[in-house]
């Protein structure tokens, strides 16, 4: 995809695609929006501190240093010797000063040079000198109409603002959407409270590329024609959606029949390809404990004091069977999914589960330690590129509760970046082992050299 330099053969849900993709971006930091006062006033306090410390330097240091030599002036009237040497004494030490003061000039000089420098390039950073650089608080072009109003921050309410610590309310935004900002104007172009354009594609794919969250609009996404509402619980853990939620999508695939035969036909190049077929594969996860990095769903359950595992998450949860499975043991689970190249969201949806569109580049939404268990198959591996999978690693560890459980499901990685990257990379978070198990990859790596690390791992009590 794009030209990134995946391992699509072992990619199987779709969140290893839109993690690397999306990755690196810093999605949350906002500039400050009006940034010329502030500057004004820290170049002010600049050039006040800097000519204090010359002016110390000159009253103090400097003229400390140009005290004349002790032996110097105890003039002697009545001795002409005396007199004369006293007056070559005193010569010598006004030449001794007159040098020093030429040193001190000199240096005085180089300092204002330097401040000079560094001041205009304050100035030029900040667009101030150089008015063609423009600086739109991080825009290549000013944000106009329905972009402006969605992305500008907006004045609270008066006595709002003690609250919220501002006086201004700046809405949630991906920092990496100033980078596309073409883009990003098309999806922000539809009149107001009407339909939305058709464009799903283009917003997964500006997520995709770290902006996210995208801005809010004030349009109608267009509803499918003759939907059908899903079946009632537990039926619709297992059901199929009505083709009706996905024949008028972006997709190549216009109905479940198509999803799932693509699997069972075509090679390995879908994301999540056995994930659409509830009567495969996908019935079969979980269930049982292979010896190996298989485990099962009832034998982490067994491993946590009962009934002390009630709420989780699965990162990158394809089509939601693990959620699904865990909800037959009484046991939320959330499933992140990106609707890349088929509507996972739906799906995961119409079964009667909850998907949340979200890229392993971002923070996850939680609260600190909130979460009994989270999950994550395949998604986190060597995919990814280092710094982001250490982010999510931390933020898995952040919003799991103290004695909650991280089930790391299949990592997938070289043998020899096992030792060397990633097994120091998950030590450093700080989880307790509770099981760990490498494997070598059986089915297609198995002369390459292609390990799994599944392991579940606690975050300790204290
Ligand atoms: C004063 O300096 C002159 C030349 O610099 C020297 O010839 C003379 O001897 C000095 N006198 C005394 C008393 O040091
Ligand atoms: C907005 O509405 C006008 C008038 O109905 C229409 O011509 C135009 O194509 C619409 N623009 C978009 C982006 O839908
Ligand atoms: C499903 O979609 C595929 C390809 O999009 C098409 O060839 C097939 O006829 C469709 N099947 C049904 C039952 O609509
Ligand atoms: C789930 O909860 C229901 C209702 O409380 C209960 O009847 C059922 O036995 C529970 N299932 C499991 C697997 O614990
Ligand atoms: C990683 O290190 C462990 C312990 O030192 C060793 O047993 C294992 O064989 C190593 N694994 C690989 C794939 O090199």
């Amino acid at each position: 995809m794009h030209g990134t330099k995946l391992r699509i053969t072992s990619l199987s849900q779709p969140q290893q695609l839109g993690a690397a993709m999306g990755g690196g971006a810093d999605v949350h930091a906002h500039r400050p929006a009006r940034p010329a006062p502030r500057h004004a006033k820290l170049k002010m306090l600049f050039v006040v501190i800097v000519t204090n410390f010359f002016s110390v330097y000159l009253f103090s240091g400097a003229s400390l240093s140009l005290n004349l030599p002790e032996s110097a002036p105890s003039i002697h009237l009545w001795d002409s010797t005396a007199l004369l040497r006293d007056l070559n004494a005193t010569r010598d030490a006004l030449s001794l000063a007159r040098a020093e003061l030429s040193l001190v000039r000199a240096q005085c000089g180089t300092s204002s040079l330097l401040l000079d420098s560094v001041l205009s390039k304050l100035g030029a950073v900040h667009g101030e000198d150089a008015p063609a650089a423009k600086d739109f608080n991080g825009w290549p072009e000013e944000p106009s109409g329905e972009l402006k109003l969605a992305i500008e921050p907006h004045r609270l309410p008066h006595g709002f603002s003690v609250n919220f610590g501002t006086d201004e309310l700046f809405p949630g935004l991906g920092f990496a959407c100033r980078n596309f900002q073409e883009d990003l104007t098309k999806y922000m172009t539809y009149n107001a409270s009407a339909a939305c354009p058709d464009d799903e594609a283009l917003a997964l794919q500006l997520t995709l590329k770290g902006c996210e969250p995208l801005p809010r609009r004030r349009c109608k996404p267009r509803s499918p024609a003759r939907y059908v509402e899903p079946k009632p619980l537990p039926e619709s853990l297992w059901s199929i959606p009505a083709d009706t939620t996905v024949n008028w999508t972006p997709y190549t695939c216009k109905n479940y029949t198509c999803l799932v035969d693509r699997a069972r036909s075509r090679g390995g190049s879908y994301d999540c390809k056995d994930c659409f077929d509830l009567a495969g594969k996908e019935r079969r996860r979980w269930l049982t404990d292979n010896g190996g990095p298989g485990f099962s769903i009832d034998g982490v359950l067994r491993s946590r004091p009962p009934g002390t595992v009630r709420i989780g998450l699965d990162i990158g949860g394809g089509t939601g069977t693990f959620a699904a499975r865990m909800r037959e043991r009484n046991v939320t689970v959330v499933t992140t999914t990106l609707d890349l190249d088929a509507p996972f969201n739906r799906f995961v949806a119409s079964r009667g589960l909850l998907p949340l569109q979200l890229s392993l580049a971002q923070r996850l939404p939680f609260a600190d330690g909130v979460l009994d268990i989270v999950h994550s198959m395949k998604v986190l591996s060597n995919s990814v590129p280092d710094a982001v999978l250490e982010f999510a690693l931390f933020d898995v560890y952040r919003v799991l509760r103290p004695g909650g459980v991280f089930w790391l499901d299949h990592f997938f990685c070289l043998g020899t970046q096992l030792n060397a990257t990633y097994v120091p990379i998950i030590d450093r978070v700080g989880f307790r082992r509770l099981r760990w198990k490498e494997s070598r990859k059986l089915d297609l790596g198995a002369e390459r050299n292609e390990w799994y690390i599944s392991a579940l791992l606690e975050k300790p009590m204290t």
